[in-house]
């Protein structure tokens, strides 16, 4: 393994759509490098189950700044956010730009952590970490993260319908890169993973490669 060179705030950026794999991507990358792991999707649903456990409408902005000023990266209970309910109340709280501020400050400090940090997200090669030595775009086609969703809900038991699951995906897609403020776009300098066709090893393999060859061209200079 090429090493990571003994620097604070050595960062990989990964955004993409909901589904197309880039949490795994992201988990198997930290491990790889030994970097810290953020899942930046885990602080916009923590704000919305705060608003849901109040029983408070998802507009309401003045609750929604509180809770994500409360929001404690050292605190986030995958378990409970993982709820596929929670992720859809998520986006809706996403698309306030003050509730966006202080969630991207506590992203960016967490980046800033020796010895650097991997984080996942819609904005983090474009908004959070603008200046990430790696960028990767992971995405997949509706379809396929359709498919890869109803397999995962049949696999623990669960019955679900494959269309319903694609127009939710459908769905998420536009609102999280409709909305106006840091909308889910690949950066400029993004390097693309498609893995509709791909396991998740191919891809993990793809990204080590992108980022084994900046690390080279790093060292070398
Ligand atoms: O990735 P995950 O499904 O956990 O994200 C939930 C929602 O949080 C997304 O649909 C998106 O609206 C929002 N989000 C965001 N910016 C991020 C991460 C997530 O707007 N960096």
């Amino acid at each position: 393994m090429i090493a990571i060179a003994e620097r604070a705030g050595f960062t990989i950026a990964i955004d993409g759509p909901a589904g197309a794999g880039k949490g795994t991507l992201a988990r198997r990358l930290a491990d790889h490098y030994r970097l810290n792991l953020l899942d930046t999707g885990l602080t916009y649903r923590a704000v919305a189950y705060a608003l849901l456990q109040h029983a408070l409408p998802l507009d309401n902005v003045s609750a929604a700044e509180t809770a994500a000023r409360q929001v404690d990266l050292a605190k986030l209970d995958r378990a409970v956010l993982s709820a596929h309910a929670v992720g859809e109340a998520a986006s809706k709280v996403a698309v306030f730009p003050t509730v966006r501020r202080i969630l991207v400050e506590k992203q960016r400090d967490f980046a800033k952590t020796p010895p650097g940090a991997v984080l996942d997200g819609r904005d983090i090669g474009t908004v959070v970490c603008p200046d990430a030595d790696i960028k990767l775009y992971v995405t997949a086609s509706a379809e396929v993260r359709a498919k890869r969703r109803l397999a995962e809900i049949e696999s623990i038991g669960g019955t679900a319908n494959f269309a319903e699951i694609l127009a939710d995906i459908v769905r998420r897609d536009e609102r999280d890169m409709g909305r106006a403020d840091s909308p889910l776009k690949p950066a400029a300098d993004a390097h693309l993973l498609d893995t509709s066709e791909m396991a998740i090893e191919a891809a993990f393999l793809a990204a080590r490669t992108v980022i084994d060859d900046v690390l080279a061209k790093r060292n070398k200079a």
